[in-house]
């Protein structure tokens, strides 16, 4: 237990860093290749993470499921009994525990994200499996993490020094980054990011996937300042309209539109489409993957106005990240569990608080 208790003291000590330490990365210009989101996740804290940057670059998403599952007992991170524990500690554990599914044709990814929980201060030993099998020599490799408080650092030392032929970027422990910040960072390596916007009515939220021109940029600055709440009536037996309250500047085109497009009218009024209709307007883009049925009935269309909702940011509870880990869970710097009694320096969410 006191060589236990050591480590992870240690573990805290050296590895703790607050997103804020990351360092910045240089921009990588535009995106040169397809893109791979790879992630092993436990208890989907990081598979919350991995879906956004599957949607954001439009990447493939593939989740690296160990063949035997890990069973519910390695959540206690002080049991050395534990497969995980064994695992991370090489003592009698499988260093290269296999991989269930095949990722078809890995030659293909240019680019891959690679993310994982942190499991006693590394990578858990399933991503270097990923790794031995995939090899992805000379392809751009960016580790990203979850973890209860340890920092990235040395994920960002043994993947590059295990792996050498990979171009590895210096890797981002993700908890707590926004979905602006996230953006950001996934763009300075593939250059532009699909963009996504939420439209809620009545309580049900969906999916659209933005185009990209002057239009959807000032629209997204707004959004970025708060959602916007509009209501939307029945017009033409074609669209739920509505003005929004603020003006953007127009793209218009001719456009024939079909079920699920969204559509700026003069600058200042949104239209969701549920039928075809032809005119001069600005394409803002499309519901993603709804019939027209599903749309109408979602946009109680042919009947009330309904109250539509406008956000950048995926509304809580369509998705939650979900923690092993209490959120209260602290320790000393001597790494033993911190009560909320305790009088020292302890490591909480990552963060040195003094009590
Ligand atoms: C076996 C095991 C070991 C862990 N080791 C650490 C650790 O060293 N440092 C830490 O901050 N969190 C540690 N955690 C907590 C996880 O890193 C954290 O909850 C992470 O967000 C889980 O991601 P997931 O839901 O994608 O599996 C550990 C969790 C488990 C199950």
């Amino acid at each position: 237990m006191r060589h236990f208790l050591f480590l992870m003291a240690a573990m805290l000590l050296t590895c703790c860093s607050s997103d804020s330490e990351v360092k910045a990365q240089e921009p990588q210009g535009s995106s040169n290749g397809k893109v791979l989101v790879a992630y092993f996740s436990f208890t989907s804290n990081t598979k919350a993470y991995a879906e956004k940057i599957a949607e954001m670059t439009g990447g493939d998403l593939y989740e690296i499921v160990p063949e035997v599952a890990y069973g519910s007992e390695n959540s206690n991170y002080y049991d050395q009994s534990t497969r995980a524990y064994k695992e991370q500690y090489d003592t009698g554990g499988e260093q290269r525990p296999a991989i269930k599914e095949t990722l078809a044709n890995a030659s293909q990814y240019d680019i891959v994200f690679l993310g994982s929980p942190i499991w006693y201060g590394k990578s858990p030993r399933v991503i270097l499996t990923f790794l031995d099998k995939y090899g992805f020599q000379g392809k751009t490799v960016i580790p990203f993490v979850t973890s209860a408080s340890t920092g990235i650092s040395k994920v960002n030392e043994e993947l590059p020094s295990t792996y050498p032929n990979i171009n590895w970027k210096e890797g981002r422990r993700l908890n707590g980054v926004s979905d602006a910040d996230l953006r950001t960072w996934v763009q300075s390596f593939v250059g532009s990011t699909t963009q996504k916007m939420y439209l809620t009515i009545g309580g049900v939220t969906k999916t659209a996937t933005l185009v990209s021109n002057s239009s959807t940029e000032a629209l997204v600055a707004q959004l970025q300042k708060g959602d916007i709440t509009y209501e939307a009536h029945d017009y033409g037996d074609f669209e739920k309209v509505g003005a929004l309250g603020y003006t953007f500047p127009q793209n218009n085109e001719q456009i024939t539109t079909v079920p699920g497009d969204l559509i700026l009218y003069q600058g200042s009024n949104l239209c969701i489409y549920y039928d075809e209709n032809s005119w001069n307007f600005t394409r803002i883009g499309k519901l993603d993957n709804m019939s027209q049925d599903e749309i109408k009935t979602w946009a109680n269309a042919g009947g009330d106005n309904v109250s539509v909702t406008l956000s950048i940011s995926e509304p809580t509870g369509i998705r939650q990240v979900k923690s092993d880990v209490p959120k209260s869970k602290a320790y000393t710097l001597q790494g033993t569990l911190a009560s909320a009694s305790t009088k020292a320096i302890i490591i909480q969410n990552g963060k040195k608080i003094i009590k």
